[in-house]
């Protein structure tokens, strides 16, 4: 829910002063460039440092965006072997840089003396400094001006090179106040970029010829190309191969600039150059060189995602709009009518009394009613979420307002409190940064729980939003900076519509530098908070992010549409969040802005099912689009649902995989097939895991769809009869009529299923099913993580988690399947079986054909298990190249090691 950006003509005259001064100015950077770049003066490095510090002087000065600064100091570490820190900041003062509590990491190396002055070191052209078990090489150019390289050890393939080209001063250092640059050249046609969000692309893949500008704001994400909710200055590069074979297909590496303040990145496709208007340049090089190990080294740096309740993978419904508490008991009721999952039921900003956070409106959701409300929902094994914004409404007979006031926990600006609005008029706005607002925050928090026991909270509006732009204090520099980035497409300042830049945080911090991390403050905040009060994992969502803010929270696209476009953008927009570190992600469901179509919504709900986070969501005045609404769509529902639950297992243990490794839950194609090009490109389809392909279908009127598939062997996990074989990768066009979307699981895999039900904790008591997907070339592997879905600590006490590793084989007369277990007690405690074990893929040879399958049992070798049940096998799908069996009543403990083995006679 939030306010929709509507230009109104007096806005547009506006947008165009501003665009002809923007003009005008970006004319006279041609000719009076903005800077002239640094030299080195000094390094310091002993042979076998892991690190090197150097002393840079200004090469001339320069006016533009105001005076440079005249002596750096650049720091060079390897924090550890896949890790290259390289840090510019002033030599003579301490400059904004984010602080230790709010992100956590190595302090930088300390300036030593510098004992080697160029001549006496003998350092004419270059110096490098390596470490020796990195495959990341940093070299320092001594040229007029200075630049550096990170390169590869292993192909000398140069991943970051800041040389200047001398007629081009955009390639120089600049370093000013408030106006810092600093370019890297790319290899043309062999880096593919992925990342710097948040954005709404319409190509995952970053595409030549733009600016990324990075300043939180409160602008639909219906808007493709302009800054949204949230900062993540951090990009995944994936090179394509060098002719030579010198560089593999799919080597990556990652690059991270930490840096809050607001900043344009130029991507022009062979050259990325960052304008950043305030803080230091702290960057961070991660070795890679598989994508999943980028995400592994980037995410323990910056946290990894934090754990999901179990809960929280079921299905979720939310509206603004929903009348009363009737109202809401009738959208359960129809759900459980209609025979649809329903985990969880939402509540935005209706349920307050006149928009105020931590109240109820006495008339349409009255407390009794909504603890009545919540208690049958948690008696049905539902979960109940309610949206919380930060603007505290500025009314004297507002409790929680004056508690506020009393602890001094708002932002302020000229020594008062800075005054907002936002839903319920007038607002001051809780500064996160503060202890005492933090408290203030967790006992309204707390206060509120104790009346109505909700299961998770909802942040909206973190940008922060404000319905009002304030006008900027007259002559400053941070309401008003030189460098004018391209917020809102120059619709206007950094100020439009949120807390103005000269406002003030805890120990006069200010709004200029911590604006784009208030969504990670709240959210960190709001985390600890219900650690505190429940003592069980938080399920927080917050609409703003900043680097790190997966460890705290759960995010949402925003406010997207109901349009075909909107679908099709969701897929880079939930592959993005999964790069930043936030992998628990989705769109809203059927599109939140205007109404949606029957046929969209069905279209929706079939790829929203398999989005991380799966939510339907809609605006104030648009129809009604709960999944029950349409028999086509409800039926499509109760179909893709139903799968997703019995991947229950397999989402929770990606989301293991997530909180243990950062690896995302949904995946590009070219994490598990990097050394595939094709799948650099792919905006249309994703992967759950390593193995779980996602195809749907993205316009109206379509009944099949172009599928990519990578090389190997894809079955279609509605109808595992159906099968994609593809002796290397390649487009097939599926059928995909309108009650269907196309989801494959690929050889090698196994996955551990369970039944479908209408809510998680009901598919929870089923019995498990193994799909083995057999491979002649690789051995097939998959794992379960189970735990009781709420615990803080994953895979923590030892008694209170299980891991199951499964290993299928081919062998030349048998195919089999092992298990191995680590802490299998709880798992036998829950008494959780496999009941079935489905092999695909066998592959069909003249012997086969009389394959005996009437076994009783006597060709199970069952480890330690004890068979209570004869086995039933069938054999189907023979007609192909391969295979497939199912063996049945097996009743195997999951938490037991067992190895089941079939003889191919
Ligand atoms: C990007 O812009 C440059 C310079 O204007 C132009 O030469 C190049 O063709 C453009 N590339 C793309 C992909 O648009
Ligand atoms: C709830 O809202 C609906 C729609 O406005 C209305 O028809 C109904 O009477 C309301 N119910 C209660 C109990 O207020
Ligand atoms: C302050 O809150 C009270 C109670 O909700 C409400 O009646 C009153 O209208 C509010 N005053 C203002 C100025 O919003
Ligand atoms: C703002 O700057 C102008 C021009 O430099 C100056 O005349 C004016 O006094 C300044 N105003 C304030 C409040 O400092
Ligand atoms: C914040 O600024 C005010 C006014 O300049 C000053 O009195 C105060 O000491 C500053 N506080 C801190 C923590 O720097
Ligand atoms: C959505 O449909 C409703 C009911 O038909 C209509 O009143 C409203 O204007 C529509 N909204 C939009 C944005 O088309
Ligand atoms: C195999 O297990 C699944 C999940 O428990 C179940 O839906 C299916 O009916 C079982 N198949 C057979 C043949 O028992
Ligand atoms: C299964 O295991 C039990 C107990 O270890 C053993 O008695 C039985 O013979 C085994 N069955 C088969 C078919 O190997």
């Amino acid at each position: 829910m939030a306010t929709t950006t509507i230009i109104t003509p007096l806005q547009l005259l506006f947008c165009v002063c501003v665009c002809l001064t923007f003009c005008s100015a970006s004319s006279s950077e041609a000719t009076v460039p903005v800077g002239y770049g640094y030299t080195i003066s000094a390094v310091n490095s002993y042979p076998t440092s892991i690190s090197l510090t150097a002393n840079l002087n200004l090469v001339k000065a320069s006016s533009v965006f105001g005076p440079d600064l005249p002596y750096l100091s650049l720091a060079a570490s390897f924090e550890n072997k896949d890790r290259l820190r390289v840090r510019i900041t002033d030599s003579n003062n301490q400059r904004w840089e984010i602080p230790q509590q709010v992100i956590p990491r190595g302090s930088p190396s300390h300036y030593y003396p510098l004992y080697f002055l160029n001549s006496e070191r003998g350092f004419q052209h270059s110096l490098t400094l390596t470490h020796p078990h990195s495959d990341l090489v940093f070299t320092l150019h001594n040229t007029t001006p200075f630049g550096f390289t990170v390169s590869r050890k292993s192909s000398n393939d140069v991943l970051f090179n800041t040389a200047p080209d001398p007629s081009n001063p955009e390639t120089f250092l600049v370093f000013k106040d408030q106006y810092l640059q600093l370019s890297s050249s790319l290899p043309p046609q062999r880096a593919s970029l992925y990342g710097l969000g948040e954005h709404t692309k319409s190509s995952f893949k970053l595409q030549p010829n733009q600016t990324l500008t990075l300043w939180n704001a409160d602008i639909g994400s219906d808007n493709l190309d302009v800054n949204l909710y949230g900062s993540h200055p951090f990009y995944l590069d994936v090179r394509s191969p060098t002719f030579d074979g010198r560089v593999k297909a799919g080597t990556s590496h990652g690059v991270l600039l930490l840096n809050s303040n607001g900043m344009d990145i130029v991507y022009g496709g062979d050259r990325i150059t960052y304008k950043v208007i305030g803080g230091v340049f702290d960057l961070y090089f991660f070795a890679g060189s598989s994508p999943e190990l980028v995400l592994e080294q980037y995410t323990e740096l910056i946290g990894r995602p934090a754990s999901m309740p179990y809960w929280s993978f079921g299905f979720h419904q939310c509206r603004w709009g929903y009348k009363n508490v009737s109202d809401l008991e009738g959208v359960v009721a129809n759900y459980a009518k209609q025979g649809i999952p329903l985990e969880v039921m939402w509540t935005d900003i209706d349920y307050m009394d006149a928009f105020k956070d931590f109240t109820l409106d006495p008339i349409n959701f009255p407390l009794d009613k909504m603890r009545s409300f919540v208690d049958t929902l948690h008696k049905n094994g539902q979960k109940y979420v309610l949206i919380l914004d930060p603007g505290i409404s500025v009314n004297d007979s507002y409790a929680t307002y004056v508690r506020g006031l009393k602890a001094d926990a708002y932002i302020k600006r000229d020594g008062v409190n800075y005054l907002g609005e936002v839903w319920p008029g007038p607002v001051y706005y809780p500064d996160f940064l503060n202890p005492r607002s933090q408290a203030f925050w967790g006992d309204e928090i707390k206060l509120f729980r104790d009346m109505l026991p909700f299961d998770g909270l909802w942040l909206d509006m973190n940008e922060l939003s404000n319905f009002i732009t304030s006008p900027p204090i007259e002559n400053s520099t941070l309401d008003n900076p030189p460098y004018k980035i391209n917020n809102r497409e120059v619709l206007g300042s950094i100020n439009y519509k949120t807390v103005p830049a000269t406002s003030l945080h805890y120990a006069n911090i200010s709004e200029y530098n911590v604006h784009n991390l208030y969504g990670l403050l709240e959210s960190k905040v709001t985390n600890k908070v219900l650690v505190d009060i429940t003592g069980k994992r938080p399920f927080i969502l917050s609409r703003s992010t900043y680097v790190s803010s997966g460890k705290y929270a759960a995010h949402w696209t925003g406010d997207n549409a109901a349009t075909w476009n909107d679908l099709a953008y969701s897929i880079p927009s939930i592959l993005n969040s999964g790069i930043f570190g936030i992998p628990m992600v989705g769109a809203d469901i059927c599109g939140f802005g205007r109404n949606t179509t029957e046929e969209l919504c069905e279209r929706w709900i079939q790829l929203g099912a398999f989005y991380p986070f799966a939510r339907d969501h809609s605006e104030l005045n648009s129809i009604r689009q709960e999944l029950y609404i349409w028999d086509s769509v409800a039926s499509s529902a109760r179909k893709v649902l139903g799968l997703r639950y019995r991947l229950l297992p397999y989402f929770y243990t990606l989301m293991y995989e997530a909180h243990t490794k950062g690896t995302p839950i949904a995946r590009p194609l070219f994490f598990s097939f990097p050394e595939d090009v094709t799948t650099y490109e792919i905006n249309s389809q994703f992967l759950l895991g390593k193995g779980v392909l996602v195809s749907p279908v993205l316009q109206s009127e379509a009944t099949n769809v172009d599928a990519y598939f990578p090389k190997g062997i894809w079955f279609d996990l509605f109808n595992v009869s159906s099968s994609v074989n593809a002796e290397s990768g390649k487009y097939v066009t599926l059928d995909a009529p309108s009650d269907h979307i196309n989801v494959h699981v690929g050889e090698g895999n196994i996955l551990a299923l369970q039944g479908e039900a209408m809510t998680t904790e009901a598919a929870r008591k089923t019995a498990f099913q193994l799909v083995v997907v057999i491979s002649s070339s690789i051995n097939s592997y998959g794992q379960v993580y189970l735990d009781d879905g709420e615990a803080i600590d994953i895979a923590g006490v030892k008694d209170q988690w299980t891991l199951v590793r499964f290993f299928g084989t081919l062998n030349n007369n048998s195919v089999d399947v092992t298990s191995k277990v680590t802490n299998g007690r709880f798992a036998l405690d829950q008494r959780w079986i496999i009941n079935n074990v489905t092999f695909l893929g066998i592959p069909k040879h003249q012997r086969l054909n009389t394959m005996d399958l009437a076994g009783n049992g006597s060709n199970i070798v069952n480890g330690t298990v004890s068979m209570r049940k004869a086995v039933v096998m069938s054999q189907f799908d023979c007609s192909s190249k391969f295979v497939n069996v199912q063996v049945s009543n097996l009743s195997l403990l999951i938490g037991e090691e067992f190895k089941l083995e079939i003889e191919i006679k």
